[in-house]
């Protein structure tokens, strides 16, 4: 397979689209309804500018990405797929030991289909989320770090769809039109999981929304990058490599945000949120809050505690786990047993099911242990600012809506508690309206280079090692 990413084509590609006249017809006649939904859901009134971004250009460790001036629909979106490995057998599941798969097996039709619009369908769905964020950039810096999320984004879309016409037919081109028509929030023909229909509508949220929900991504495709599909293991592998810069523009903008609070904190001498917010900073209380939804949201997103269709997909040899190659396991798990959480006389307490029930359980406290990393580097921000204060993430049931746990309150520490405890204190553990509003007060647009919000630090470095007051985008 060509490593390199034809650049000759309508469509970038490795895939030797050339090749199948077929598919490439297909495609070519989705490009454009791609190019309209772009043109309408994309950034707003970013059409004209001319951004400093990142393309990739080969799918090799290192030097896959190549930086310049692009207007993002000129970018060049394309279909990259990591280098088949040849030998490879299918590592877990009922099919273990068998050759991997090239084409999709009959049987498994239905649920493979359905992985990839699931998971298709986010991509296009943080786009539409984040489309205002651009006229209250904080930064030129931030603002083309929001733009490089929206294009790759725009890219792993698709990805999906590539995999859906490849290999789906009819219905995987029905399936790749029905991905340009759900749009975020709406309420007749939503985005299909619950977090993507929620808004980002400030900069916090979005900086929340790629540390935490961007690192959905990473695990999701950390487990179909398992895949005994491989075209699904090998162009998930791929997504991944830009998954790793998302989560970092999550980290690093929560911190930056943390690190100027503090700054603020120890410049006026007071941990009075009223007189931080009076300073032009967000005070720590409310990032908290903000992480408290952020979190809840995302956790919510690997689904019920038990499921018969996870344990399918495992079986089947579609979805594996987290770096399911380091485990020392059977990788059948027939027989093995995960403890879950339920209630019991009024108290959360653990029961075991069969691990292959509780797969998504399995994901979500992968995740959890993942995320966590992040908020003690927040901590260690705070620490050095020598403030008492400290982040942490709440109890994975609270503020659930979706498994076992979304029938009970709980506390963000873990404790069973009364609605009515619940309604006097939600105020404290979740963003008011009057913080929201206090939040997008703040957000007043930046694009002098070199300059910052008062609300947020500046970065360490600047993309690609350019000078702090680089023009990252410009403005036509
Ligand atoms: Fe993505
Ligand atoms: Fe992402």
């Amino acid at each position: 397979m060509d490593r390199t990413v034809n650049y000759s084509e309508k469509i970038p590609n490795n895939v030797s689209l050339g090749e199948d006249r077929a598919l490439q017809r297909a495609l070519e006649h989705w490009q454009p309804e791609f190019l309209n939904w772009w043109r309408d859901m994309g950034p707003d009134g970013s059409l004209n500018h001319d951004v400093y971004l990142r393309t990739a250009v080969s799918v090799e460790r290192d030097g896959w990405a190549q930086f310049g001036y692009v207007k993002m629909p000129e970018y060049r979106w394309g279909i990259f797929l990591n280098p088949v490995q040849p030998g490879n057998t299918i590592r877990f599941g009922d099919h273990k030991g068998q050759p991997v798969w090239q084409d999709v097996p009959g049987e498994h039709r239905a649920n493979l289909r359905r992985i990839i619009v699931t998971q298709g369908d986010t991509e296009p769905a943080s786009v539409e989320q984040q489309r205002h964020l651009g006229l209250t950039c904080p930064s030129l810096y931030d603002l083309r770090n929001l733009f490089q999320v929206n294009v790759e984004e725009g890219r792993h879309l698709w990805a999906m769809v590539y995999l859906l016409h490849r290999h789906f037919g009819r219905d995987g081109r029905e399936e790749a039109e029905a991905l340009l028509t759900r749009r975020s929030g709406d309420a007749d023909n939503p985005r299909i999981l619950g977090a993507f229909n929620e808004k980002t509508p400030d900069w916090l949220s979005l900086f929340m929304f790629t540390y935490f929900t961007d690192r959905d991504g990473k695990f999701q495709l950390s487990a179909l990058a398992e895949s005994g599909f491989e075209p699904l293991a090998r162009t998930t592998q791929f997504m991944l490599t830009e998954e790793a810069h998302h989560m970092f523009v999550g980290e690093s903008g929560v911190s930056r945000t943390i690190q100027r609070t503090c700054q603020v904190m120890n410049e006026i001498r007071s941990d009075d949120p009223a007189k931080i917010r009076a300073a032009g900073a967000i005070d720590l209380e409310t990032i908290q809050r903000y992480l408290n939804f952020h979190y809840s949201v995302t956790v919510d997103l690997f689904g019920a505690d038990q499921s018969s269709n996870a344990a399918a997909f495992y079986s089947s040899g579609l979805k594996g786990r987290f770096e399911e190659g380091k485990r020392t396991d059977d990788h059948v798990l027939k027989g093995a047993n995960y403890r879950l959480l339920h209630v019991v006389d009024g108290k959360l307490v653990e029961y075991e099911v069969p691990m292959l029930n509780a797969l998504n359980e399995v994901l979500r406290d992968d995740y959890i242990k993942d995320s966590v990393g992040g908020v003690e580097r927040w901590n260690k921000v705070i620490e050095k600012a020598a403030l008492p204060f400290r982040l942490k993430v709440p109890h994975k049931a609270f503020h659930r809506k979706i498994g076992a746990l979304a029938e009970v309150r709980v506390s963000p520490d873990g404790r069973l508690i009364s609605e009515a405890e619940w309604n006097a204190n939600q105020d404290k553990w979740l963003p008011t309206s009057e913080d929201r509003a206090f939040v997008s007060s703040l957000m007043g647009r930046v694009v002098a280079p070199g300059k910052f919000a008062s609300w947020i630090a500046p970065p360490l470095t600047g993309i690609n090692r350019q000078p702090a007051d680089f023009e990252y985008v410009r403005f036509n």
